[in-house]
């Protein structure tokens, strides 16, 4: 469809507004002009009925090129559309009613106008979900007018970090709020709908748009982090962008490896994570997540020597010598070299990522034991079912990325029962099968198994 036509198409939403008003006014005329005193009133009616219908026309013809832009599908379109078209067709016979059968346009001309109040407030409600997302109108309705609408009950504001769900109480409300509008089940610019955890999984046109683990290589993540005049960048249309903390809270969601319906708490998020999530949902003052414990403290020259050889080492708080460790070059293989620095710091290192660092069995077996390491992110990785004998010795690991490492399957799974302090595992992307997952979830009740991706 060519340019002229698209601009013109977007002038339905201004548009439309006329056959809104005009049936309404005309409505009211008509009722008026029943009454004795202001019968002449009935002079005028053929006349706003003529400029109801040509409103309407004029409105649905920019609304089926307004359609023709693309990016519009669901049920609200469709509803949206038949019931403009019924209205509209429905005000042309009012219209020649009123003019060519004069006693038929008195006798139902009441009953008529009602129908048609009723037709434009349906084919309105419809249209309006589309601009917002379909919540959008009882968002803040009561619960039994919520309820009615079949939305869920609303969740209780968050006044505890610990408790907040990163999913429904950060994320989810967030793409809402700054993206909804565009991807919702109604309206899938780019085929995308952000408005649930699985819908977000399926991703658009291009396919997935998150690497569960991996921000960096997430599209989602991209668009929001290119410069804003790149035609890329999301929010598209110059719309209200995620601010620089919600971007990192983003960061953080996706290389977490899209934790939802668990708590922050069980996430053992760092201090920095947490005071972004506490300014984002609305608390303070920030409370200290991570247990200030301590562990021995590298000596200088050693971690100078890991950042040398291609590491990004980092404190986990101010106060602990805890060390958080990745690569600094995303991407960048591992070397042998390079993994053997580690295990000399293996006493304090309690966060390691090792994701798309091209590992293998025999390079992962050169990390010989990590007492203290408590989070482990493999993803993306060359990794099978051997491989994981390695993790033998973490005794203290609690959560375990593997997403990615495609070759793993229900074998590799029975050796992470030795990891009795588990509470996370990521397993997106590997070969384990439905049975190997109930297999291990009997034998580890408590344990948070991630594996939605699974062909089930
Ligand atoms: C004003 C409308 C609008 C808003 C708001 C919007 N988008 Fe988009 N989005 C689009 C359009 C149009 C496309 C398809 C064109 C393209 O790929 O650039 C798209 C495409 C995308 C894609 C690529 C989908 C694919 O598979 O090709 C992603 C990812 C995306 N948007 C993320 C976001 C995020 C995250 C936000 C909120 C921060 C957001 N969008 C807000 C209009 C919007």
């Amino acid at each position: 469809m060519s340019d002229f036509l698209l601009f013109l198409g977007r002038f339905h939403v201004v548009v439309l507004h006329l056959p809104i008003g005009m049936v309404l006014l005309t409505a009211i005329v008509h009722w008026l002009s029943r009454s004795a005193r202001h019968n002449s009133l009935q002079q005028v009616l053929p006349v706003l009925w003529a400029f109801t219908a040509l409103s309407a026309l004029v409105t649905v013809v920019l609304g089926l090129l307004h359609f023709g832009e693309g990016g519009f599908s669901g049920p609200s379109v469709n509803a949206h559309r038949l019931w403009g078209i019924g209205f509209a067709l429905a005000v042309q016979l009012v219209w020649f009613l009123s003019v060519f059968n004069v006693v038929l346009y008195q006798r139902w001309g009441g009953l008529l106008c009602a129908a048609l109040l009723i037709a434009v407030t349906i084919t309105g409600h419809y249209g309006g979900n589309l601009t917002h997302d379909p919540t959008y109108l009882v968002e803040y309705a009561p619960q039994s007018i919520r309820q009615f609408a079949g939305l869920d009950e609303r969740r209780a504001p968050v006044t505890d970090l610990a408790l907040a769900d990163p999913w429904h109480d950060v994320i989810a409300p967030m793409l809402q709020s700054r993206c909804g509008s565009c991807h919702n089940p109604d309206k899938q610019r780019g085929q995308l709908d952000l408005s649930s955890l699985d819908a977000l999984l399926v991703g658009g046109e291009s396919g997935a748009v998150v690497l569960p683990g991996n921000a960096e290589g997430s599209d989602l993540y991209k668009r929001v982090t290119l410069p804003e005049s790149h035609e890329n960048f999301m929010p598209a249309e110059g719309k209200t962008p995620l601010t620089q903390e919600q971007v990192q809270i983003l960061g953080w969601w996706l290389d977490a490896g899209l934790p939802a319906e668990t708590s922050v708490s069980a996430l053992s998020v760092d201090e920095e994570t947490a005071a972004l999530l506490s300014i984002e949902l609305g608390l303070s003052p920030v409370p200290v997540m991570v247990a200030a414990e301590n562990y021995p403290a590298l000596p200088e020259d050693m971690i100078n020597q890991m950042v040398a050889s291609g590491w990004l080492v980092r404190p986990l708080t101010r106060e602990s010598n805890g060390l958080s460790v990745s690569i600094n070059a995303i991407g960048q293989p591992a070397s042998r070299d390079m993994l053997a620095l580690l295990n000399q710091a293996s006493a304090s290192m309690v966060e390691l990522n090792l994701a798309s660092t091209g590992l293998n069995d025999d390079l992962l077996a050169v990390i010989t034991d990590m007492p203290v390491l408590e989070i482990l992110n493999l993803s993306n990785n060359g990794i099978t079912d051997a491989g994981l004998d390695t993790l033998a010795g973490f005794e203290n690991l609690q959560v375990l990325n593997l997403y990615g490492n495609s070759a793993i399957t229900d074998g590799g799974l029975e050796k992470l029962v030795s990891l009795v302090n588990l509470e996370t595992l990521y397993l997106w992307g590997t070969a384990v099968s439905e049975a190997g997952l109930m297999g291990l979830q009997a034998s580890m009740v408590d344990l948070e198994i991630y594996a939605q991706a699974l062909p089930r």
